[in-house]
């Protein structure tokens, strides 16, 4: 029996080195070996782990396809769908605007990345705010709010169901979160950051806290070069 486990010992012990091998050599540029470590480790076990590191935009696993057509309603009050951004490289991202830091933070970046921009680039970029509070996020609040942070975003909203199928397309995670100790309800909500083609399919993720030059790279990477 001690046999045995020590037989088990050395195998595991043995995995593991090779894995480290692996991770050591395979590893991204700029990535630590132990960030490494775990994503080859993640892929082994089939846990879905997100790149650690300064690596920013997410790759999606093959077959994988995120988003795809929604109907919404803008900050005028006018119906919009994928369709209405054709050409433009969407930059989305899912929150409601009592967020008290969050939001906020994200869509500061979003707007600096903007900034960042050469003109003729920026003018194929819109930032996209879309609500996953649509109960408080009327369009007017969504004007009021995106106003804040870009001349140029868009603010999203819809029915319920509207807000629950997009949210659906993109794999949002968003639930209503509310304590004895508040007066108003908070919205728990995933935070990444979308670039979205045409037909509302997402091109690249990024992760949440990315900064501006981030974002800004990404959104380079995506544009078709003039
Ligand atoms: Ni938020």
């Amino acid at each position: 029996m001690q046999r045995v486990i020590r037989i088990l010992a050395l195998v595991l012990i043995l995995g593991l080195g090779a894995l480290w091998a692996t991770a050591w050599f395979g590893r991204e540029p700029g990535e630590s070996a132990g960030n490494a470590f775990m994503r080859q480790f993640a892929a082994l076990t089939g846990r879905e782990q997100l790149p650690a590191g300064p690596q920013v935009g997410i790759q999606l696993p093959a077959g994988v396809t995120l988003g795809g057509p929604f109907e919404m309603r803008n900050q005028d009050g006018r119906a919009v769908t994928q369709a209405d951004f054709q050409g433009q490289l969407l930059v989305g991202y899912f929150g409601f605007t009592f967020c008290p830091d969050v939001c906020p933070t994200e869509l500061g970046s979003i707007a600096a990345a903007m900034d960042m921009l050469a003109q003729d680039q920026a003018a194929k970029v819109t930032p996209v705010f879309v609500t996953v509070d649509p109960e408080r996020d009327t369009p007017e609040q969504m004007k009021n709010y995106v106003g804040n942070f870009h001349p140029r975003m868009v603010g999203l909203t819809g029915t319920p169901e509207q807000t629950a199928d997009m949210a659906r397309r993109f794999r949002v995670y968003y639930a209503k979160v509310e304590r004895p100790d508040m007066s108003e309800y908070l919205m728990d909500h995933s935070s990444f950051i979308y670039l979205i083609g045409d037909g509302g399919r997402v091109r690249a993720l990024l992760r949440p806290q990315s900064s501006p030059e981030d974002i800004a790279a990404a959104i380079r990477a995506l544009l078709p070069q003039a």
